[in-house]
């Protein structure tokens, strides 16, 4: 079995973390919060988002938490936007890393965004393009990618089509989405054979709602995959896709990984500080196995 050299994790607990908590976490907290992961090794922290505040409360104040975090030089800090209010709000924020996000499910997109698929790409291409000439960095979301909490069973052409538009478009690369945590690793082998697209271009985002995330981790690195997201101490979920539990903890990427011999940039030593110091302000047991066994609990 040939598995990648290195793969390159995407911290996403700060924003998918965190907009699944009930309470508003402060700003010095996500800022600390978020120096820890720096500390820790990861390279791409994905830092917050600039979505309505009516409807994530959880991340209000990404821009004040996006100007306070010590920029650790050769550390990509994104946020995410789902229209041009959120582009022109990384412009004036001098972000320098966006993420974009659609679905692969109707129903989903217009929970979640208020728009159509259709209008969602559409207004992307308003702003995109204008990204990559400003020197952005770019990288879109398809949520629902296997599965939808509204739809079932998504049907892997569809999802091809879209990393293609997205693609196309202009994203760097194509972070697809188990946003419930219901997919099997046979589903997302074929999923990935034959995708229309680069695969170093390809990104997995799955929550581990049926404790599935590492098999389908596995299939994915066997596919030939090597951007994986994940949320340190399984933070996570989707306030618009019920049944969603926390990502993949990253902690338990990091022990599937070294276990192949698969090179990352993470110091565990550090990830459990930032894993403890998130927990223990949130008053929550981790729910990741590799965090519990490596913290000695
Ligand atoms: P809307 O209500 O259709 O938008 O929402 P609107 O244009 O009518 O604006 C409504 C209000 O929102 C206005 O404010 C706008 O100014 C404001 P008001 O006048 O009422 O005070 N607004 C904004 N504020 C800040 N930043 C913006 C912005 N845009 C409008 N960018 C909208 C449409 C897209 C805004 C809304 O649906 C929204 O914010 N959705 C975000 C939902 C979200 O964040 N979901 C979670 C992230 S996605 C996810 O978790 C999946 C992922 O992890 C992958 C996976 O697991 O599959 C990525
Ligand atoms: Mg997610």
């Amino acid at each position: 079995m040939i598995f990648p050299k290195t793969v390159k994790i995407v911290e996403v607990g700060p924003r998918d973390g965190l907009q699944a908590e009930v309470q508003n976490v402060p700003v010095d907290i996500r800022i600390q919060f978020i120096n820890l992961l720096s500390e820790a090794g990861l390279k791409f922290i994905e830092t917050g988002s600039f979505v309505s505040p009516h409807w994530v409360p959880q991340m209000k104040e990404s821009d004040k938490v996006y100007q306070g975090i010590t920029k650790k030089e050769g550390v990509d800090y994104s946020i995410l936007v789902p229209n041009v209010q959120g582009y022109e709000l990384a412009l004036t924020n001098n972000v320098t890393s966006i993420a974009v996000f659609t679905a692969a499910s109707e129903t989903f997109c217009h929970k979640n965004i208020n728009v159509s698929i259709a209008e969602s790409l559409q207004n992307f291409k308003t702003f995109i393009p204008q990204a990559k000439a400003k020197g952005l960095r770019v990288r879109g979301y398809i949520s629902c990618a296997i599965v939808c909490p509204y739809e079932g069973p998504i049907a892997p052409h569809a999802v091809h089509e879209l990393v293609k538009k997205l693609l196309s478009l202009g994203c760097d690369e194509v972070s697809l989405g188990d946003t419930i945590g219901a997919a099997t690793p046979l589903q997302v082998k074929n999923l990935l054979k034959n995708i229309p697209a680069p695969l170093h271009k390809i990104a997995v985002h799955f929550h581990d709602t049926y404790g599935q995330a590492i098999a389908n981790i596995y299939t994915a690195l066997e596919q030939g995959i090597s951007i994986i997201d994940s949320s340190v101490s399984g933070l996570g979920g989707c306030p618009y896709a019920p049944g969603a539990s926390g990502n993949v903890a990253t902690e338990d990427v990091f022990y599937l990984l070294r276990g192949l011999g698969i090179r990352t940039d993470v110091q565990i030593e550090k990830l459990l500080k930032a894993s403890i110091y998130i927990d223990t302000y949130l008053k929550r047991q981790t729910t990741s196995k590799a965090s519990c066994a490596l913290r000695g609990l």
